[in-house]
């Protein structure tokens, strides 16, 4: 994965936890790539599962809430990298349509090699949008974590309510359903 996601990782855990908490992570958790990470760096999805395994441990936070957080985080991020893409949107439905056809298309363009999951999504109703999650990284928290970030950005409120499809989390629906 992109080093943007490594970057802001430790970030996110440095702001919530404090910059020990990080030193110490990045010293048990013996990383192949040192826990050193530059933003156009590109480092095994697996140093991310590592950490915030490990982070869990430590916190006795469940991984699926900091999976989230992260993903909340990673939103803001975006906002300020990519703000293109945000600009383009006017509502959180409006981008979380996106993503599939535009957004992670336009990711692929600048690298390649990117790490995405699928996404089939479509809309039953105005206040509605369904968001069918497929990825072998099975990090489907972290897409739960960016909706919620998305409906923080615009302002906007949606109950999300996530069903696993298939057991291993490889699959996963997201009903969101504006308030
Ligand atoms: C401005 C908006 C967005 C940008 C610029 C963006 C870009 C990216 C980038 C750069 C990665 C990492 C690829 C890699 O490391 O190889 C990524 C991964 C990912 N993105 Fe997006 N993304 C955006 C919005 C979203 C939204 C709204 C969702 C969820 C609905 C989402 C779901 C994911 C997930 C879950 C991954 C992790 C990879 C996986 O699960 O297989 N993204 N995205």
């Amino acid at each position: 994965m992109r080093g943007i996601v490594f970057t802001e990782l430790l970030e996110m855990i440095e702001d919530k936890f404090g910059y020990e908490l990080v030193d110490k992570l990045l010293q048990e958790s013996d990383l192949p790539s040192g826990g050193i990470y530059t933003s156009i760096g590109k480092y095994d999805h697996a140093e991310m599962l590592t950490l915030v395994t490990k982070l869990s441990q430590k916190t006795q936070i469940p991984m699926p809430d900091l999976l989230r957080s992260y993903g909340q985080y990673m939103f803001v991020a975006f906002t300020r990298s990519y703000r293109h893409f945000v600009d383009r949107a006017d509502s959180a439905f409006s981008l979380l349509s996106s993503v599939q056809h535009y957004i992670h298309v336009e990711v692929r363009k600048l690298y390649p090699d990117a790490e995405l999951p699928h996404f089939i999504i479509d809309q039953p109703a105005e206040n509605h949008l369904r968001m069918h999650y497929i990825s072998e990284r099975k990090l489907a928290d972290f897409a739960y974590g960016l909706i919620e970030g998305c409906l923080l950005n615009y302002g906007e409120k949606a109950t999300i309510t996530k069903t696993n499809l298939v057991e291993d989390g490889s699959q996963v629906l997201f009903d969101i359903v504006k308030k």
